[in-house]
């Protein structure tokens, strides 16, 4: 006999437990089936983690880096790994408290689509559900000869389980992985070799960011080679060869492999219950996350790009809602990004090409954080933030911040671009002194060509 539910939520990370939370809470019966451990790829092995291990390689690294400390800090590898894995468990522990709380029924094991309102779990379970949300989302891409061992070649998750720091590391992929793991390892004095194909790092996102981080890394003492293949890597007994396209080869204890992620959406069932994948493999959504197949949402990763976390949680909402018998819709105009480096860096909203791809008439101004009290006192005067603005209206489009804190500075920016906030707005906003947040007032004033903390032009005194 099957068990029946409104809803059935297939995956229990970012893109899925809150779809659980939102569908219980309009009073529907909700079960939640989770493979692995509740929080997902995020909670376990991706965001949370990482942001772990960087709050101590940071703190460490800038304590020694003050010219005016005196006497040595060294990090127990394992004992930081013991801390992270408890803070990871903390985390997972809070969103099964979450769902217990809320009456979701919470299933172990592996799901797959036996039709549009049933699934089917590895151990012969089955569950009806009127609807069903999919929130399965993403792996990493494997490259032929690169793949993980978990010895010597690693990806995100195993290399979480590294008993020891290694003396060196050979980084491939410049994205947001590698930039991060790139930053925190040599700030805990690992020899580190970043190696990115293109032509520089983060690709994907502002120029003026990879610019930057490049010359922070290499300051760091990090060696970075863009434009640059990896063409095979010899494994050894805990050591690896790299050798690379521009005919160097590296030796280092471990091999970091971070060239992307894609939809976990093969496997699952999906053609059984009419459910369609474009041609890169995510579940083709409309607006208020329904699939194909009226029955079944979907949402997070598996649902398509930006595969980022804090968007899985507005997408997983909506499904949930939606499941419920809602009408909630997603269409946000803005979803920021961040990558966790020094400094922060981070975007949202549109960039200027797309801006003026969209038609609108826009500009965008660069400000450096420089002459910010606060930004000498955090050691980042190489910072700066971009606000792209339509010219004809001021309506503040888009942001780029590369400045300490930039992952809290850019929610800011994200409701300025939701509201349809003016450039003014920002300038007339007291922002509170010294904070790196003032660098959003001082910058919309720099736009209206009246910073106060930037000369525009010197004239002669009286
Ligand atoms: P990514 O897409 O950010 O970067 C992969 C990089 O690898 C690209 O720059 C690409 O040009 C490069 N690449 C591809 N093939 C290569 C090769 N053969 N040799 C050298 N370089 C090669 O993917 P990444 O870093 O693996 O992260 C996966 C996903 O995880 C991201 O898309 C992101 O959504 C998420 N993530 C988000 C974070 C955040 O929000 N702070 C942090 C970490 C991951």
């Amino acid at each position: 006999m099957a068990e029946k539910y409104d809803v059935i939520v297939v995956g229990g990370g970012p893109g899925g437990y809150p779809a659980a939370i939102r569908a219980a809470q309009l009073g529907k019966t909700v079960a939640l089936v989770e493979a692995d451990k509740l929080g997902g790829e995020c909670t376990n092995y991706g965001c949370i983690p990482t942001k772990a291990m960087i709050k101590p390689a940071s703190l460490v690294y800038n304590a020694l880096k003050l010219s005016f400390t005196r006497g040595e800090i060294t990090v127990d590898y394992e004992a930081m790994m013991e801390w992270v894995r408890g803070i990871v468990e903390r985390v997972s522990g809070g969103v099964s408290m979450l769902l217990r709380g809320y009456g979701v029924q919470v299933y172990k094991g592996r799901a797959v689509l036996a039709s549009s309102t049933s699934v089917e779990l590895d151990d012969g379970t089955v569950l009806r559900g009127d609807r069903i949300v999919v929130a399965t989302g993403s792996v990493p891409t494997r490259i032929p000869g690169l793949e993980p061992d978990g010895i010597v070649v690693h990806d995100n998750r195993s290399i979480l389980g590294l008993k020891r720091k290694p003396g060196s590391m050979t980084i491939i992929g410049g994205g947001y992985i590698g930039v991060e793991y790139a930053t925190l390892m040599a700030k805990l004095g690992v020899e580190v070799h970043l190696v990115e194909l293109l032509d520089r790092l983060l690709p994907a996102m502002d120029k003026d960011f990879s610019r930057l981080i490049e010359r922070r890394l290499k300051k760091l003492g990090v060696k970075v080679y863009t434009g640059t293949r990896v063409e095979g890597v010899e494994r050894g007994e805990g050591l690896a060869r790299v050798s690379l396209s521009n005919g160097q080869t590296l030796e280092t204890d471990i091999v970091l492999v971070a060239v992307g992620r894609k939809p976990n959406t093969q496997g699952i069932g999906l053609e059984r219950a009419g459910v369609k994948v474009d041609e890169r493999g995510f579940i083709r959504v409309d607006e208020r996350m329904m699939t194909s197949s009226p029955m079944v949402y979907a949402s997070g990763d598996a649902a398509g790009q930006p595969m980022l976390a804090h968007k899985a949680f507005l997408q997983a909402i909506v499904a949930g809602e939606n499941a419920a018998g809602g009408d909630a819709v997603y269409n946000p105009r803005a979803v920021p990004a961040v990558v966790y480096t020094e400094p922060e860096l981070a975007s949202t909203g549109m960039t200027l090409a797309e801006a003026r791809e969209k038609g609108f008439n826009a500009v965008e101004k660069r400000y450096p954080i420089g002459g910010l009290a606060m930004a000498s006192i955090e050691d980042a005067t190489d910072g700066f933030i971009k606000i792209v603005y339509d010219a004809d209206t001021g309506t503040v489009l888009g942001a780029h911040v590369a400045a300490p804190h930039a992952s809290e500075i850019i929610s800011e920016l994200t409701l300025a671009v939701e509201m349809g906030a003016y450039v003014e707005d920002l300038a007339l906003t007291i922002h509170p002194h010294p904070s790196i947040s003032e660098a959003v007032k001082e910058a919309a004033e720099y736009i209206l060509e009246k910073p106060i903390h930037y000369l525009l032009q010197r004239r002669k005194a009286k």
